[in-house]
């Protein structure tokens, strides 16, 4: 079956400019200029036309950091499952997420894969992988480290926060980072000072203090440069490239900057939340309203400008990828912590907005087109080991597709999104720009603007090294 998706403006990390995108089953064969005879070749026969006039053409979404069906505890269990997340990522425009198998302490790494492949199996409507985080850094999981690199799974979630359940002390980020510098895999670090932060949260209790902000006030932005800081230092040390997840503050970026300033491979990812809601207008706030936008890191204080210098990280290349962290929690959930901040299940929901959300970036001068796909689709697929086959609309490449068009004009919220969650983060934010049509490996998922995919259809990616070249 040929696609030939014409009269659009392709837009890639390297440039935009008009052309056509000629799909042959499951892959790009050529990007050719309009009515060239590769096009009118290609039209001959029963070749499907999707006319994407007035809309860029762009490879689809690479969403690299999203829990779906995440088991936060026994009573929280992040409301999107594959399937119904996968599906609101493709409406949005992505096509790939990487989720993660979880080890917790006294589990082994093996065995948090195989269950993870298996609630994922036959579920998702686009291609999905997994990250491994590691709660238990010992010697097996770092011999089962470097099994699993060998299937494909080439990228490992450590945690400097939460003491008690996911956090490593450094001795054992620096033996999963020598790992990760002799096979070439990468390492993912949550970096928050957990130990420095349960001592605020215990005084912040202990004087009363139990409402949404104070979530915020007791994970300050120092401990999160502090443990980038330590990140980077220890991966300095191993040798191993470093990636820092969800980085929320202008003294964390401080920390990547310097180390990229000197030729270092650290990287680092923010995530729509943090370049757009903040701790005064939505954490501080009372009731649900506050403790739906719990999230760790938290949202940062807007007048201390941590949202114009993530912006210009963007832009200058010291944050290479932007991705969502999306892990929804319903209000019955996140009401077991109503009383006490502490018990609030972490996370936002955010996996069907990335693209337009970032697109506000173009939207408001902040970004180029070819850095908003660059940031969206083309380095986080090279920096988690599928370059080459996503992020690029190049001949071999697998065809996914977004066909998104600028003109459109709509308002987030929870009567109009497709996540299985009961509100939104984002209630009221008016948006410029929509994904009309989405191609999954050659395969129409979204046909303007409704869902004609199937779960299923997704397959699970067994993932390359990283290429972590700057
Ligand atoms: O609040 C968050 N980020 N929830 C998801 C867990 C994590 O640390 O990424
Ligand atoms: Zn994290
Ligand atoms: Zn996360």
């Amino acid at each position: 079956m040929t696609i030939i998706i014409s009269g659009g403006t392709v837009v890639e990390a390297s440039g935009s400019f008009r052309g056509d995108v000629i799909v042959e089953g499951s892959t790009i064969s050529a990007i050719a200029a309009p009515d060239s005879a590769l096009v009118e070749a290609a039209g001959r026969g029963d070749a499907e036309i999707i006319d994407a006039t007035g809309c860029y053409v762009i490879p689809g979404g690479v969403d690299v950091h999203v829990h779906l069906q995440l088991p936060m505890s026994p009573e929280a269990v992040s409301s999107d499952t594959f399937t119904t997340g996968t599906r609101a990522a493709a409406l949005g425009g992505t096509t790939t997420v990487i989720d993660f198998a979880g080890q917790l302490k006294g589990t082994s790494v093996r065995a948090a894969l195989d269950e993870r492949l298996a609630e994922a199996e036959g579920a998702c409507c686009i291609d999905y992988g997994f990250h491994l985080s590691m709660g238990d850094v010992h010697e097996q999981s770092l011999a089962d480290m470097r099994s699993l690199i060998d299937e494909g799974l080439t990228s490992f979630k450590l945690f400097m926060a939460y003491p008690g359940a996911w956090y490593s002390d450094d001795g054992q980020i620096l033996r999963a980072m020598q790992v990760a510098a002799e096979t070439g895999a990468m390492i993912m670090m949550h970096a928050e000072n957990g130990i420095a932060i349960d001592v605020l949260r215990e005084q912040a209790a202990a004087r009363g203090n139990i409402g949404a902000v104070w979530h915020g006030r007791t994970r300050p932005p120092e401990l999160e440069g502090e443990a980038t800081h330590r990140a980077v230092q220890l991966a300095a040390v191993a040798g191993a490239p470093l990636y820092i997840v969800h980085l929320s503050a202008a003294e964390a970026l401080e920390q990547v900057m310097h180390a990229r300033d000197r030729g270092r491979n650290v990287f680092a990812e923010t995530c729509p939340q943090y370049l757009h809601l903040s701790l005064e207008e939505h954490l501080d706030q009372p009731g649900l309203d506050g403790i739906r936008h719990i999230c760790s890191p938290p949202l940062r204080l807007r007048a201390d400008r941590h949202q114009e210098t993530l912006w210009s990280g963007l832009r200058n290349d010291d944050l290479s990828v932007v991705s969502t962290d999306h892990c929804p929690f319903c209000d019955k959930e996140k009401l077991l912590g109503i009383d006490d901040f502490r018990n609030v299940p972490n996370g936002l929901g955010t996996i069907e907005h990335r693209m337009d959300l970032l697109y506000q970036g173009v939207v408001t001068g902040e970004l180029t087109l070819p850095r908003w796909v660059e940031l969206c689709a083309t380095t986080p697929a090279r920096l988690f080991g599928l370059q080459g086959r996503k992020g690029v609309l190049s001949p071999g490449a697998d065809a996914d597709v977004v066909i998104y068009d600028p003109s459109v004009e709509h308002v987030l919220g929870v009567e109009t999104h497709h996540m299985q969650l009961d509100h939104s983060a984002w209630e009221g934010m008016a948006i410029t720009g929509k994904t009309r049509t989405v191609l999954s490996r050659g395969q129409v998922v979204v046909r303007d603007h409704e869902f004609v995919g199937r779960s299923g259809h997704g397959r699970y990616l067994q993932r390359s090294l990283p290429d972590p070249l700057r």
